[in-house]
């Protein structure tokens, strides 16, 4: 019943600026931000830094990464015109709606994320910060702080929207109100989850220490072609048919990877290759990534090179951000019964 209508169609996502962007966060997130923006819906991106501190982060590194996520975004394809892109300290909203939240969610939820669980396996749970425990409900204060109706992100994240969704519903059921719209994940398209180059079980990460497993957004053109013509593959030749790459998780990510690349669907992609092994395929590949990467790149450090102009960019985001956030903030802090002491 908390229905679409009520809200108006609003896109909101966040990328950590916890090292550099990947061809994962590209093919699973970037790629289509821009494409959402493209579609003209209001489209509000942002580098969650506050969610990066979570664990250690050396201060100068981080702003260092966060402009170059910025400059990322926009090399990708973001206009920072027709979307809102900002750093997600600069509006103190997030926070301030966080602390509401970590008292609508419970200690259980949190608990049963996979992600919390991921990251403290085999370590003691008892040493990591307070703020990755309640990292997922900073981020529904993200979304929900703009009353965004849909999320594009990858298959990983989507546990955090579920919670998302929970904690809209809870606070609306607690408080009486139909006031957060319960957001819709969007995760679409041929590489939700973009695995390691060196192993098809594991994801590609910013955070594994082999550079070999991933292709990082500012990889130059021969660093792209040879991570993937050493990707790890098998000897075989490409199926006829996508069932024929079932147990073959290499192979299936690398044929999700051209797809997404070349935007087709990866059924199209094996009808293509069918019976060329991986001599023929890889090649093929390494072209269309390196066509498509490459310029990625190479605007990147052309816009790293006046670090002011993206601080201003950033700035000029969390203006326009802000203006969204703050009447739903008031109004949240409202229902919850806090007094309006203060006109501003
Ligand atoms: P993060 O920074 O880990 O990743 C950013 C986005 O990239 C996607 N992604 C991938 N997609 C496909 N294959 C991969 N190997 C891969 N690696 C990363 C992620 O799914 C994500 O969409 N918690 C979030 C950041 C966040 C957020 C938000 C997202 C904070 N607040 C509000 C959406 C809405 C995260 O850590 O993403």
């Amino acid at each position: 019943m908390n229905a679409a209508a009520k809200f108006k169609p609003r896109i909101f996502s966040g990328i950590q600026p916890s090292g550099g962007l990947t061809l994962g966060n590209y093919l699973g997130a970037l790629k289509r931000f821009v494409e959402k923006q493209d579609e003209g819906i209001e489209t509000i991106y942002c580098l969650v830094d506050l969610h990066a501190i979570t664990v250690w982060q050396d201060p100068a590194k981080l702003r260092d990464q966060t402009r170059e996520a910025a400059a990322g975004f926009i090399a990708a394809g973001i206009d920072p015109k027709r979307s809102i892109l900002f750093n997600q300290s600069q509006v103190a909203g997030h926070a301030q709606l966080a602390w509401i939240f970590n008292c609508v969610a419970r200690m259980g939820w949190m608990g049963r994320m996979t992600q919390w669980k991921d990251k403290t396996a085999g370590k003691n749970a008892e040493a990591e910060s307070l703020g990755l425990f309640a990292y997922p409900s900073l981020m529904a204060a993200d979304i929900l702080l703009y009353h965004a109706t849909h999320v594009p992100v990858g298959e990983d994240q989507k546990q955090h929207l579920e919670l998302c969704r929970d904690i809209a519903a809870k606070f609306n059921h607690d408080y009486g109100v139909d006031f957060f719209p319960i957001t819709e994940p969007v995760i679409e398209g041929a590489a939700t989850r973009v695995m390691s180059l060196r192993d098809g079980t594991k994801k590609m990460s910013k955070s594994d220490p082999s550079d070999a497993s991933r292709i990082n957004l500012t990889d130059d053109a021969d660093t792209i072609a040879q991570k993937l013509k050493k990707a790890k593959t098998d000897p075989e030749p490409l199926p006829e048919t996508l069932e024929g790459l079932k147990d073959r998780p290499e192979a299936r990510n690398l044929v999700n990877i051209y797809a997404a690349l070349a935007d087709k669907t990866p059924e199209a992609v094996v009808g293509e290759f069918a019976g060329k092994g991986f001599g023929a395929f890889k090649p093929a590949l390494a072209d269309l990534a390196v066509a498509r990467l490459a310029p990625i790149a190479t605007e990147m450090k052309r816009l790293m090179a006046d670090p002011a102009e993206i601080d201003r960019i950033l700035g000029d985001g969390a203006e326009r951000a802000d203006a969204i956030a703050q009447p739903i903030l008031d109004r949240a802090l409202e229902i919850t019964g806090m007094i309006r002491s203060r006109r501003s």
